[in-house]
């Protein structure tokens, strides 16, 4: 089973599957965390590229191709195994990262993306996407003031530094992609406090899962 988690800066992805990784290996489920890019040995050196200063002169399309090669290879190396383990894999982020930041953010054709996507995975699709949702400004907030604390801005704050209707037209492209296909997406509202949004990701999850919420 693979899970994926998608949204905007600041939406509260990593904190949400991270705490959905916590409540599985509590219950016993074997279960994996990883994320793109940066899942893999390649896609830890492209992710210091895609999120650096050093990516600034990148095409959008040769952006794109470092997606999808972190893609491709995270794939191969440890996402597949990992199913073919039986292990529930649990990525923040995916393919629909790459459709709404570069396809729609960027305005590459949404259409070769989806194709694009579909080589790069050769067939490992997700079974549930999370989108977690919530206002621009909110998750921009709370990413700028992460990435100071952190003190990221200059290693991992690219994307944080684009106009805000940048990333409107993210947000706007995944609502797209959850009402195209409402099978496979749950659209998640992201604002509050973690443990008030993970009251309503947990349900979902355990639903596409076929087990109970609570502890017997
Ligand atoms: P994050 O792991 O903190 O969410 O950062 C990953 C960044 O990479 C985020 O700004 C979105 C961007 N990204 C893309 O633009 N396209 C992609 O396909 C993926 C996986 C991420």
């Amino acid at each position: 089973m693979l899970i994926t988690f998608e949204g905007i800066e600041g939406c509260g992805k990593s904190t949400q599957s991270r705490m959905v990784l916590d409540h599985l290996q509590q219950r016993g489920v074997p279960a994996l965390w990883t994320r793109q890019p940066g899942g893999c040995d390649l896609g830890g050196r492209l992710r210091a590229l895609l999120l650096g200063r050093e990516g600034d002169g990148l095409t959008p399309l040769s952006e794109l191709f470092l997606y999808l090669a972190d893609r491709a290879q995270h794939v191969a190396e440890v996402i597949r195994p990992a199913l073919a383990a039986g292990t529930v894999v649990l990525c923040d982020r995916f393919t629909d990262s790459t459709v709404a930041y570069q396809g729609y953010g960027r305005g590459l054709d949404v259409s070769l993306i989806h194709r694009l996507n579909a080589v790069a995975v050769d067939g490992c699709l997700p079974d549930l996407t999370l989108i977690l949702d919530l206002p621009v400004e909110t998750g921009l907030t709370r990413a700028r003031t992460r990435n100071a604390d952190q003190g990221q801005t200059e290693s991992e704050g690219r994307f944080e530094a684009e106009e805000t209707a940048f990333h409107q037209r993210i947000r706007d492209g995944y609502l797209t992609l959850a009402a195209e296909n409402p099978d496979r997406y749950a659209v998640i509202p992201a604002q509050g406090e973690p443990e008030e949004v993970f009251g309503r990701v947990w349900p979902m999850v355990c639903s596409r899962l076929g087990i109970a919420e609570h502890l017997m």
